[in-house]
């Protein structure tokens, strides 16, 4: 994103503060419709469910996967019609199911036999079904991410899985398979192997109309073209129509995690670059060793600010300012040389980053800006430029305050 509008931003709503510019993800959108022609684009609300990014996918036709009661209302509120949402994950409460019943939702995938009888139970009649299988693969990503690995916690494996797609077909309410290999998967041979435990089972049971081949897309760079092009081939082979569900390929390069430096630390074997955002705020460095690209975009030297890592730079961790180790947001960097008070983003950070903020220790979890083009709104702060010159920048989200961390905490000892 432009350092311009970086700068205007942080200067404006202060930082951390996440920015998400929704010509980037509208322009995934179109990368992904055109990866994947005619197949049902499920976007995966887990990785950014922001009202704003929800309410840009509605306008585009997104339909929307969902595995909370939250996600669910936080998709119908946006503009997403029940019909065009898909309820999936492994808990599927009653709670959920009972709402997603009383809306219509238009398909569920059933994660195991208990979440049939959790179905059956609601009575609801319009929604029809996918069983998800356990591939039983290596999808080649971090463990954390390897969702159909046998040893995974996801869906049932072939046997089992046919057994309870006959019980759903009895009722009538069989669509088809469900298959979510992994997130980060880079390589679309990994179809194949799919496409091989899929075969017989849509040879029993002739007619299923639809296989849902997950999302996982990696980014940056997961080709995405070739993932079309195989994930088509394996429907035509099934006689199925094919969805989707992205969630990383739509957002992530979308977002930018704005920090700022708080404090430089030379002296040890490693230097250390402190952060006012850490694993509170994004935590996949700490969780799963992700490495998001860190930029300088205000530097108070201009001689020392520089637009990306610097291969001659010293070696340097960029850390979070919370009293724990795992608290980074990277680590081994050769960054230039920065000084308290400049301006940083990190990268890619538009899944996954938000959305899987907390309040550790107490952090007030970030404000969210979006970025775009267009008119201006009554409720939109403003421009970057003049009049009619430049992106439209709006807050969507402000930056919490201490008294959000105890609004919903019941005093038990009133003073
Ligand atoms: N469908 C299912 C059934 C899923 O479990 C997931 C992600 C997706 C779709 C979307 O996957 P995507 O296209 O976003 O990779 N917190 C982790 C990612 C966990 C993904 C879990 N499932 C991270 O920060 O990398």
């Amino acid at each position: 994103m432009d350092d311009a509008v970086l700068r205007t931003i942080a200067e404006r709503f202060g930082t951390p503060t996440y920015v998400y510019d929704l010509r980037r993800v509208r322009s995934q959108w179109n990368a992904l419709r055109t990866a994947f022609p005619g197949a049902r684009l499920l976007y995966a609300v887990k990785a950014n469910p922001s009202g704003a990014v929800l309410r840009a996918l509605a306008h585009l036709g997104a339909g929307a996967e969902v595995i909370t009661l939250g996600e669910l209302e936080r998709a119908v509120r946006a503009g997403i019609g029940p019909a065009d949402v898909l309820v999936g994950g492994p808990g599927q409460d009653a709670g959920l199911v009972g709402r997603a019943s009383e809306l219509g939702v238009g398909l569920a995938s059933l994660d195991s036999a208990g979440t049939w009888r959790g179905w059956q139970a609601a009575g609801g009649e319009s929604t029809r079904f996918l069983v998800r299988v356990n591939p039983g693969l290596d999808p080649g990503t971090h463990e954390h991410l390897a969702t159909g690995a046998a040893a995974s916690k996801f869906g049932l494996p072939p046997e089992p899985a046919l057994a309870l797609a006959r019980e759903v077909r009895a009722a009538g309410r069989l669509a088809g398979f469900h298959v979510h290999a992994g997130s980060m998967i880079r390589d679309p041979a990994v179809y194949e192997a799919v496409h091989a435990v899929l075969a017989p089972l849509y040879r029993a049971l002739p007619g299923l109309d639809l296989v849902d081949l997950g999302g996982g897309f990696a980014v940056p760079d997961g080709p995405l073209t070739a993932f079309g092009a195989r994930a088509g081939a394996v429907a035509r082979a099934l006689g199925a129509s094919l969805a989707i569900e992205p969630g990383r390929s739509l957002v992530a390069e979308a977002g930018t995690l704005l920090t700022r430096v708080l404090h430089v630390k030379p002296e040890g074997p490693r230097r250390h670059v402190i952060a006012d955002a850490g694993m509170a705020d994004l935590l996949r460095p700490a969780l799963y060793g992700a490495e998001h690209p860190i930029r300088v975009v205000a530097s108070r030297n201009p001689t020392e600010g520089g637009p990306a890592e610097a291969p001659d730079g010293p070696l340097s961790d960029l850390d979070g300012p919370l009293c724990e180790n795992a608290d980074r947001l990277g680590r081994d960097r050769r960054l230039p040389p920065v000084a308290p008070g400049d301006l940083l983003a990190v990268e890619q950070a538009g899944a996954y980053g938000f959305a899987m903020a907390s309040n550790y220790a107490s952090s007030l979890r970030p404000a969210e800006v979006v970025v775009d083009d267009g008119a201006m709104q009554p409720a939109w702060e403003g421009r970057v430029a003049g009049p009619g010159e430049g992106p439209v920048v709006r807050l969507v989200r402000r930056r919490e305050r201490p008294e959000d961390l105890w609004r919903l905490e019941i005093d038990t000892d009133p003073r």
